[in-house]
């Protein structure tokens, strides 16, 4: 039987990671990029074969080379800063923590971690997370291979409430909110409203507008920003532990 990753002595080390990514975070102003280096380390399972997921393995040159992943290095190295002073602590452990501090210190609800991940150098293949040229069919193959509901890829589409989109890297240009620093509903109230100077809207943000089961949630989730942070919470959780069994 593997050694358990998880003591006393690591709960201590992720406590104290914890707090270094809230100061980091602050300091340069990255918690768009570090969830979303969170979710491209988790969202690349598929459930069929148990392979992928939240296992730090983006960290090699094979698999943030992937397009989908331009620009992750940069959150690879604010990473690396934290592993140096808390070398205990999995990659895959430690990106997904990073996910959930972003969250937490933008404003969004508090979403539980628990830790324990192991890392694998074994690398996925191109392709698995999602195309953003694509519909609603698309989310549904990719989202279902890792075990996700519609619920879910709602809610987490919420997460483009941070950030914005780089033409240097995705060929996208532009943020979803007028706040992209504060994780709130406003994602999903933009969404509702239709094109707005200067703010983007993905093929795939605007799929969940078309298709009537993704809908109810968008219009679920931009009149009530509580429900919106709760099922956040729970969808997240999930999407961090993809293939992942506590100890
Ligand atoms: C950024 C696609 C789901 C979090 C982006 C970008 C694209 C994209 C094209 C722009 C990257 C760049 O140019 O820098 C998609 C597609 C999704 C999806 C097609 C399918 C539903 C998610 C999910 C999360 C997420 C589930 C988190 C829960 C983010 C964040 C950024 C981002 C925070 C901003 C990064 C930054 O500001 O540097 N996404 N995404 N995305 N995505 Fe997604």
């Amino acid at each position: 039987m593997a050694f358990p990753v998880v003591d006393t002595e690591y709960l201590k080390e992720i406590d104290k990671a914890r707090r270094h990514l809230r100061a980091l975070i602050a300091l340069k102003n990255c918690a768009p990029i570090m969830l979303r280096l969170a979710w491209h380390d988790a969202g690349t399972y598929d459930a069929s074969s148990k392979t992928g997921g939240p296992n730090g393995s983006i960290r090699n040159e094979e698999e943030y080379a992937h397009g989908a992943n331009n620009g992750l290095k940069i959150a690879l190295v604010f990473c690396e800063e934290v592993k140096t002073k808390h070398p205990k602590i999995t990659y895959a452990d430690l990106y997904q923590l990073a996910g959930v501090v972003a969250v937490e210190v933008t404003g969004g609800p508090t979403i539980d971690f628990v830790p324990g991940r192991k890392d694998s150098n074994i690398c996925p293949k191109e392709g698995r997370l999602p195309d953003a040229k694509r519909g609603a069919p698309h989310l549904r193959d990719i989202f279902y291979r890792m075990g996700l509901s519609d619920k879910d890829i709602v809610a987490l589409s919420g997460g483009h409430t941070l950030g914005r989109a780089h033409p240097e890297r995705s060929g996208f240009d532009g943020p979803w909110t007028n706040e992209p620093l504060k994780f709130d509903n406003s994602y999903f109230v933009e969404l509702l409203e239709g094109e707005s100077e200067g703010l983007l809207k993905l093929p795939t943000d605007k799929a969940l507008l078309e298709d009537p089961e993704f809908r109810k949630y968008v219009e679920l989730y931009a009149k009530d920003e509580d429900a919106f942070f709760q099922d956040y919470a729970e969808s997240h959780k999930k999407l961090s532990e993809l293939g992942f069994t506590p100890s």
